[in-house]
């Protein structure tokens, strides 16, 4: 830790308050760290200072990330002047409580996804962030990654013509045995009270997010979710308590463009760790992309004389491709981390120029998505179409 370099922090420094240190925490402290390595804009992103209650811990990664101040109660670090924007990385009933809290001490507010627990919550973190006029970003990072970025170039530029299909999967494996408990760094995602949802809300946000962003809006969804372990220990009571969250989902969907849609995900799909998928059908052209080979869109054209006519595979690390050419020679590979780093690298841009396109979700537009997933849940429940509602 370096108390010195609070005061050292230049008048345009963007000066970050952190709550929570764990996966988000480090993917967004080295996000911090390399903005201004790598992207130039006139304001440079500083790890002011980071909260977490075990002061020990977050005494640790205040030093392994360089954070100058450390605090236990997040209520102390919105309240903190030497902070301009507060980065909520805490498991998801937190956010509105803190989100809140730091609009009305005055501070941006860049928050994980999802949004909140539901809709009602993220409406009023809208309201709120909204009529104080503060600049907002909610961390749907995919967007983010090169391959991603031009699929969405490409379906704005019109390429595609109509639009048919869009399916996405989003598979994990890791909540197979009956053994794993609920609560806690990492497993309250299994604790339907901190989580909101299952993978409805954990991993389908992700996929509509992207889906939204590169197809437009989610009008109406018809799902069916299970629950395949009903009792989980939680690690609070040591006891076996009902479980709460949907372990899988599937549902269809039509977006308002008129094209159809397959969206999965679980956390029993054995042998897939991570494995998000998508892929979008149109009139002339099709594009799909794939975690798994995140560098690479793969790219159909039907314009292509019949005899050449194939999926290819365009490897997007060349300085033609949205963010490459900022990081290596062309060739060389960008992982996961880069989309935080992109992401953070939008919301400084904007920050230095708000007439550009705002490429970065915002609390508005993560509600949007919020509401899609409330409508999966609700559809799921009844076992009937559910029109999504507007934001
Ligand atoms: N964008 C992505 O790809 C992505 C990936 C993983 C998680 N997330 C989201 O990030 C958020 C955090 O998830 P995670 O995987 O980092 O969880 P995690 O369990 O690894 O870390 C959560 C952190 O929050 C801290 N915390 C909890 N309550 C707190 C409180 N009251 N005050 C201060 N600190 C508190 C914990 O101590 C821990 O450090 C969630 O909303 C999750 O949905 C997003």
């Amino acid at each position: 830790m370096n108390d010195s370099s609070a005061s050292t922090a230049r008048g345009r420094d963007l000066r970050i308050g952190l709550v929570g240190y764990g996966f988000m925490g480090r993917a967004h402290a080295n996000a911090i760290r390399q903005v201004p390595h790598f992207f130039r804009e006139s304001r440079r992103p500083v790890l002011q200072a980071v909260c977490g209650r075990d002061e020990g811990a977050c005494r640790a990664f205040a030093s392994a990330w360089d954070a100058a101040h450390v605090e236990t109660d997040w209520r102390r670090l919105v309240e903190r002047e030497d902070v301009d924007a507060v980065d909520i990385c805490t498991p998801n009933d937190s956010h509105m409580e803190i989100a809140l809290a730091a609009i009305a001490n005055g501070k941006m507010v860049l928050c994980e996804k999802p949004i909140a627990l539901d809709g009602d919550q993220g409406r009023r973190m809208v309201e709120a962030v909204e009529s104080a006029g503060l600049p907002n970003l909610v961390w749907f990072n995919y967007r983010f990654l090169p391959a991603v970025t031009l699929a969405r170039n490409i379906v704005a530029a019109g390429e595609l013509g109509k639009v048919f299909h869009y399916r996405a999967n989003f598979l994990q494996d890791w909540t197979i045995s009956a053994e794993v408990p609920q609560g806690g760094t990492g497993l309250w995602r299994l604790d339907a009270k901190v989580a909101g949802s299952g993978v409805t809300g954990d991993l389908l946000a992700h996929c509509i997010d992207t889906a939204r962003w590169i197809n437009g809006e989610i009008v109406s969804v018809s799902a069916m979710t299970d629950t395949f372990v009903k009792e989980r220990v939680h690690t609070a009571t040591g006891r076996k308590e009902p479980v709460g969250i949907d372990d899988a989902c599937a549902f269809l969907a039509r977006f308002a463009n008129g094209s159809m849609a397959v969206f999965e995900s679980t956390r029993y799909a054995r042998g897939h760790k991570a494995l998000y998928t998508f892929e979008i059908n149109g009139e002339h052209k099709s594009l799909a992309w794939d975690l798994h080979d995140l560098n690479r869109l793969a790219y159909f054209d039907h314009a292509v004389p019949g005899d050449r006519r194939g999926w290819s595979s365009i490897h997007c690390t060349d300085g033609d491709h949205p963010y490459a050419g900022k990081w290596w020679v062309p060739g060389l590979c960008l992982g996961y981390e880069h989309s935080f780093v992109h992401g953070l690298h939008e919301f400084m841009r904007r920050l230095d120029d708000p007439s550009i396109e705002q490429r970065y979700p915002d609390f508005r537009d993560a509600l949007r998505t919020q509401l899609v997933c409330d409508a999966v849940l609700e559809s799921a429940r009844s076992q009937r179409w559910v029109e999504v509602a507007k934001a």
